[in-house]
């Protein structure tokens, strides 16, 4: 069992800190807001009490776990990992910055990922002097369900950094995927430009939301429709993602809808906000 870092206490960052927490590890959430720590934290603990309810883990079991997940504003309580995965919010100038910092304050063997949804991880590895030991651990929402980790080679990430990752997501109970450092990676490649589509029906005029997500449900058994999967993900996030994509490979099938831009310029961004392609009362 090792230590590792997670920075960032949003809904993947404490999704990620309780699945190693359950592997047994022990966790440094690190997270600049106390607020959204507080909240990461309450998230986590409402998980495990909603475990201890179905029979999945014992009270003991749940309190090990919490015990294992030690919360910190201080980002200098990394240099005790093996492993740091950042997972905060979607901006390559903050991520750029958090990379920097960490490799500065790390020991040189400490392996440096990042859940980065787009964000090119040979670009990230330049921010550091080990770019053989920084690559992409990308999970899916919510984390503690979706079994996928995308793991992502940059172009530096050495074969034993890769190796050893893979071990880590499948003693984690996830299943790894090796995948390349291109624009969206696989995942988000495939899935954005889905929903975008979706959003140009509705904004055509072609269904409502309603009958566009029920189409995607029904007709090809997807949990969620991709409009109510959009807001579920958040609009800003999709925007960004399909911007990195249309940036990186200059063509133009991947530009994002009008309508999805609108609405993430009014303030419309799915749940998070309350309002996306569907409301969401508090
Ligand atoms: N946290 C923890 N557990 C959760 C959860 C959450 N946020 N949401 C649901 N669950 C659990 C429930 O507790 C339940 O567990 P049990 O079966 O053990 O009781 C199980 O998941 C099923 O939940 P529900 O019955 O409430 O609802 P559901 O069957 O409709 O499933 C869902 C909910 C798992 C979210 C499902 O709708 C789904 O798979 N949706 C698609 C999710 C998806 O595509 N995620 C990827 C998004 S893309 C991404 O993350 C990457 C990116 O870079 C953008």
């Amino acid at each position: 069992m090792a230590e590792v870092t997670v920075l960032g206490a949003g809904t993947m960052g404490s999704g990620i800190a309780q699945v190693f927490a359950q592997a047994g590890d022990t966790v440094h959430l690190i997270e600049v807001s106390l607020a959204q720590l507080t909240r990461g934290i309450a998230v986590i603990e409402t998980n495990l009490a909603r475990s201890v309810e179905k029979g999945r883990l014992t009270a003991n079991e749940s309190e090990v776990i919490m015990g294992r997940i030690v919360g910190s504003s201080d980002l200098e309580q990394a240099k005790y990992s093996e492993l740091v995965v950042e997972a905060i919010h979607e901006s390559l100038i903050a991520k750029t910055e958090a990379f920097r910092a960490l490799d500065s304050m790390c020991p040189p063997e400490t392996i440096l990922a990042s859940n980065t949804s787009s964000i090119s991880i040979t670009t990230l590895g330049t921010a550091t002097g080990r770019a053989d030991r920084v690559i992409g651990m990308h999970f899916f929402n919510p984390v503690l369900v979706m079994k996928l980790v995308e793991v992502v080679r940059g172009l530096a990430t050495s074969d034993e950094t890769h190796a050893h990752v893979m071990d880590w997501a499948r003693r984690l109970g996830k299943e790894p995927v090796a995948v390349g450092d291109s624009p969206g990676f696989v995942a988000n490649r495939v899935l954005l430009p889905m929903i975008n589509e979706a959003v140009f029906a509705l904004y055509e005029g072609v269904a409502d939301a309603g009958e566009i997500d029920t189409v995607m449900r029904l007709g090809m058994n997807h949990p969620m429709g991709p409009l109510e999967l959009a807001d579920f993900i958040g609009l800003d996030v999709c925007l960004s993602i399909m911007s990195v994509l249309y940036d990186g490979f200059g063509d133009p099938k991947y530009r994002p809808c009008p309508l999805l831009k609108q609405m993430v310029a009014a303030g419309r961004l799915g749940r998070k906000s309350g309002q996306g392609f569907y409301r969401y009362p508090a």
